[in-house]
């Protein structure tokens, strides 16, 4: 199984280590290939807000950069963690360009089967919220998220606080890799349910055939599916379902 690490920070230093130490707990783990993609190594251009790729689709971005080269990479692997150091308590801003970059994906899910987590290292605090958010994006995307981790690096980092973060990053592979191995296809949360039938519900009736998100969820039959793949929905969720469609129709009417 392939795992591609994306990192967010200029520097191969604590995100870096963090995020070796747990692609190598990784490989003692099973039969892991891995790799690790330093973003600040990569050429990514700030989003200009046309918002061709939303409307018109990706391959309408004026932007010539390397966004294409590395959803190959999120395409060629099994598993899929984004690391970036805590700045002014978000992501760093070579994250966030990337997340940016990637933006249409979040309008067409398209990573189901495989699976996501994320690192965070921080000086201080307030890393357990980014965790959150950045977890909440590999959802977005389509992946099935493991909750990820934040270490704290200040420096000096004593022994002691090594062997906390070494404990985190220990925990995190092996949820990592239980989640990795089973490539599953998970019945939805109410929360991603509901998400999924708002999005639906908004774009059958706001879109037509002339938007690249209305066609996508066309060819792949969302406009009827209980989910964005198949899944047995139980008689509560079946009814729930249903009554997300009505009002995500009346809201979507209304707008
Ligand atoms: C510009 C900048 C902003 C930072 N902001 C925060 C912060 O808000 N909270 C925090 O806990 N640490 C903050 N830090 C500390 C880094 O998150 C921490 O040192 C991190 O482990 C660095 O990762 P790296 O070695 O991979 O670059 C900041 C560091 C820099 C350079």
């Amino acid at each position: 199984m392939k795992v591609t690490a994306f990192i967010g920070s200029a520097r191969k230093h604590h995100t870096y280590k963090a995020t070796e130490k747990l692609l190598q707990k990784l490989q003692s783990l099973g039969n892991i290939e891995y790799e690790i993609v330093m973003l600040s190594d990569c050429n990514l251009e700030i989003c200009k807000s046309c918002l061709l790729c939303f409307d018109k689709g990706e391959e309408c971005c004026p932007l010539k950069d390397d966004r294409d080269k590395l959803i190959k990479k999120m395409i060629d692997s099994d598993g899929v963690i984004f690391a970036s150091p805590n700045y002014t308590f978000q992501v760093s801003a070579l994250m966030k360009l990337f997340l940016d970059r990637l933006a249409f994906f979040f309008h067409r899910p398209f990573f189901f089967g495989k699976t996501f987590t994320s690192i965070i290292t921080q000086g201080f605090g307030g890393g357990e919220d980014i965790v959150e958010y950045l977890d909440s994006m590999g959802s977005a995307l389509g992946f099935n998220v493991v909750k990820g981790s934040c270490v704290t690096t200040v420096e000096p980092v004593t022994e002691k606080r090594q062997k906390k973060n070494d404990k985190i990053i220990d925990k995190h592979s092996k949820r990592f890799y239980s989640k990795l191995i089973k490539k599953e296809y998970p019945n939805p949360s109410l929360f991603m349910l509901m998400m999924f039938r708002i999005a639906r519900s908004r774009i059958k009736i706001l879109q037509n055939e002339t938007f690249r998100d209305y066609n996508y969820y066309m060819e792949n039959g969302w406009f009827e599916s209980d989910y964005f793949y198949p899944v047995r929905l139980n008689l509560f969720k079946k009814l729930i379902g249903k009554f997300f469609d009505l009002i995500a129709t009346q809201m979507a009417k209304s707008y």
